[in-house]
């Protein structure tokens, strides 16, 4: 029997009753990559996702990178899928109007604006609290209060602050910035669990509260091993590094380890056959200390298991060059998906480095909605990335990204009931619409 006050368990088939969001209203003031990729997430788990743009402009990403003349681009589509798109300039009186409206009606507002631009727009914590206490005010800033609170910020200015940059790359090189967008998406996604926090909370205290994740913030807590290690370099040199083989000393911060592995397992990028003049010809190879023995047998080095020189971590740690250069003469021998299938086998953990080119055509990725083909009105088909949560209760399906203003009449007259002579008044007011292009002097 259920306990009092829980509802009873559902007799609906799994993934037949709901989604996790149904129910959560979020008003979307997001743009650019960060806060859409949050509230992207949250519309999947089945929450109404209404995304505020500017009248005539909307989102600047739908205008960047443009690769279909006339179509919103896929930086626009690949991070707005299942919102609903009102056009609102926030500026405006009539447009305050709909703004103080959907502000009562939604459960959670969602921005990443420069810092101060949402109380320039009088849209302060305070005014958004007393119209309405239960919503939950969630912001990305580039920094947390401190000297650079006031900074405007994008991916690489956050990467190289939250100390991935100064760890990535190799050591005698500059410090690089990685392409998955840990700063932008790796954000978006820790706001997400905020939000989902918050309205957890909420049902126990009944009122919102402020969330707020900043982009270095959010990038630390991905580089935090590094953070370990700086660490640990009080204690000694860091074995695991390549760098300790070579008999080069450690400086003062944790050091660029170039491919090294970040966990205690020696690891490399090694070349298979192919490389280097196929770019992506190589396999990620991890000599894990249980798997030593296959490993020696496999590259036909049976000797090593028993030699003391290598048959412990230990003893390997200050040979690791010699031993994945050795090792790397057999990968070479085979293609990244035969080493893969070899090394399989006996539990030797590798990862072939696949393009994008090979995601994009991988079957078991489609077959899991983790790759998604995707119709759109203007730009037709195009490939993006699903849901990679998955729920057996909360099933998501892609739905295309909304054009601009698509859904203004709908949120105006169904989810704000205005009606049709105020839904009249606010039209005429300019307020939804882009102002009216200067003509030019002759
Ligand atoms: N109606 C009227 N004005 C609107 C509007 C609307 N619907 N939507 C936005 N605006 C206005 C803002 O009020 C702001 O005006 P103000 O500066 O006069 O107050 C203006 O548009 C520009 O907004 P802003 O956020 O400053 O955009 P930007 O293009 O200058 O800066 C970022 C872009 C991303 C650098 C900045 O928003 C930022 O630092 N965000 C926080 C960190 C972040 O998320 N960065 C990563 C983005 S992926």
């Amino acid at each position: 029997m259920a306990q009092a006050s829980l509802p009873d368990v559902s007799t609906k088939p799994f993934g037949q009753d709901g989604k996790a969001l149904d129910g959560v209203r979020i008003l979307d003031f997001t743009h650019v990559q960060s806060g859409p990729t949050c509230t992207q997430l949250l519309a999947w788990f089945g929450a109404d996702v209404i995304k505020v743009e500017r009248p005539g402009v909307g989102d600047i990403t739908r205008g960047q990178l443009v690769d279909v003349k006339g179509a919103d681009s896929l930086y626009f589509t690949m991070l707005n899928h299942n919102k609903r798109s009102i056009t609102i300039d926030s500026k405006h009186p009539q447009g305050k109007r709909v703004l103080d409206a959907l502000i009562k009606s939604c459960d959670v507002l969602v921005e990443n604006f420069a810092p101060g631009a949402l109380d320039r727009m009088g849209l302060t914590w305070e005014y958004i609290h007393k119209l309405n206490p239960r919503m939950i005010v969630a912001s990305v800033k580039g920094f947390g209060p401190g000297p650079y609170e006031d900074c405007k910020v994008y991916e690489n200015v956050a990467q190289c602050a939250g100390g991935s940059a100064s760890t990535t790359g190799f050591r005698d090189g500059p410090p690089l910035v990685t392409g998955a967008q840990i700063g932008d998406s790796g954000t978006g996604l820790h706001l997400a669990l905020g939000i989902v926090s918050a309205l957890f909370q909420r049902n126990r205290t009944g009122r919102g509260q402020k969330v707020l994740c900043a982009m270095q913030d959010g990038v630390l807590n991905l580089a935090r091993v590094k953070l370990r290690d700086q660490q640990r370099l009080k204690h000694g040199p860091l074995t695991e590094y390549s760098q300790y083989g070579e008999g080069i000393e450690f400086g003062d911060a944790t050091p660029r380890a170039g491919n090294d592995s970040g966990g205690g397992q020696p690891g490399r990028i090694l070349k298979c056959k192919g490389a280097p003049q196929d770019p992506n010809a190589y396999i990620y190879f991890i000599t894990q200390a249980p798997v030593w023995e296959p490993i020696c047998d496999l590259i036909g080095e049976p000797t090593w298991k028993t030699d003391p020189e290598y048959s412990t971590p230990k003893a390997r740690l200050p040979k690791l060059n010699q031993i994945f250069e050795r090792i790397e003469q057999w990968t070479m021998t085979k293609t990244k998906f035969e080493v893969m299938e070899l090394c399989n086998a006996v539990d030797i953990p590798v990862g072939p480095i696949l393009s994008m080119k090979e995601i994009a055509e991988e079957k078991s990725l489609r077959d899991t909605g983790t790759v998604v083909e995707v119709d759109h009105p203007t730009r037709g088909k195009y490939l993006t990335v699903g849901n990679p949560i998955k729920m057996s209760d909360s099933i998501s399906e892609v739905k295309r990204s909304p054009l601009l203003g698509e859904h203004t009449d709908e949120i105006l007259k169904d989810v704000l009931g205005f009606k049709a002579d105020e839904i009249a008044e606010i039209k005429g007011s300019g307020a939804l619409s882009a102002p009216p292009k200067k003509e030019k002097a002759a």
